[in-house]
């Protein structure tokens, strides 16, 4: 841990729990002032209290565009405004191929796919409002690498993660705003623990060149690094944190 992050103020959302969670605390002990956002709302309270360093918890659906522009007026009302976004909220399904209906799909394409883009919209605006040389770091995933079954509208969703993360590099480089992604593995979040991908662990380490359980600090350290200034220099790239289960 270290200061390198002093007089930041980093959102993350979705992280009432699991991944998001670690991250936001992996920021606030960089010593960013953190913003959970979550549907959440208890869980994303006591995750802000549990934090302390001044993190704030602010409830909000990020596939619900009034819901992202109210969240946007009270970052604006009660900070000066976010210096790094985490796109992290994500619902995480396990639905085979045969019961992809439209209805799941939208729901999957809504919060994944549609509420990157929402969030990183507001931010990237505010950002530039404030002159500041923010970064975006999107929670795309290493199932977009390998096909994973039983994900299909998640797999799609996740590749549409990675396409925007491109695209947003391209057009906001010109005002110092970075945009990366990271592809985890499977990682033993507490939406994991809950769903029938607890089961696939023995399966992937078999994969993985590094052996063990993904844990949600291995992503938030990465996390981390490319909210740094020690990261300046990287835009628009996917950088896969799964002990080197897929090379790609
Ligand atoms: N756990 C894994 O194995 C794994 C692997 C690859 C990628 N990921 C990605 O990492 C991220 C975190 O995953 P996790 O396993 O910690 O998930 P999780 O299910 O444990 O937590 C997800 C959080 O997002 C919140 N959320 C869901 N929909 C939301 C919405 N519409 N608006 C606001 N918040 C919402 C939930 O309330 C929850 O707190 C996700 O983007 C996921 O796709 C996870």
């Amino acid at each position: 841990m270290s200061d390198r992050l002093a007089g930041k103020t980093a959102l993350v959302t979705g992280a009432a729990q699991g991944i998001g969670k670690a991250i936001a605390a992996r920021l606030a002990a960089d010593g960013a002032k953190v913003i959970v956002a979550d549907l959440n709302e208890a869980g994303g309270k006591a995750v802000a209290e549990e934090i302390g360093k001044g993190a704030i918890a602010i409830s909000c659906d990020v596939s619900d565009p009034a819901s992202v522009a109210a969240l946007f007026e009270q970052i604006d009302k009660e900070t000066g405004g976010i210096d790094i976004l985490v796109n992290n909220a994500s619902i995480v399904p396990f639905v085979a191929w045969d019961d992809v209906d439209l209805a799941h799909w939208q729901t999957i394409i809504g919060t994944n796919l549609t509420g990157t883009f929402l969030v990183s919209r507001a931010a990237t605006d505010q950002m530039r409002a404030k002159n500041k040389p923010g970064r975006v770091i999107s929670i795309s995933s290493n199932t977009f690498f390998a096909g994973t079954p039983n994900m299909a509208a998640y797999v799609a969703a996740k590749g549409g993660v990675i396409g925007l993360t491109r695209a947003l590099a391209t057009e906001l480089g010109a005002y110092g705003i970075t945009a990366n992604a990271v592809t985890p593995g499977l990682i033993e979040s507490d939406g994991v623990k809950k769903s029938p991908h607890n089961e696939a662990f023995e399966f992937v380490e078999m994969l993985q060149a590094v052996k063990g359980k993904g844990q949600p600090e291995h992503i938030a350290d990465a996390v981390a690094f490319l909210a740094s200034d020690d990261a300046r220099w990287i835009t628009g790239q996917t950088i896969n944190v799964d002990a080197g289960m897929v090379r790609h």
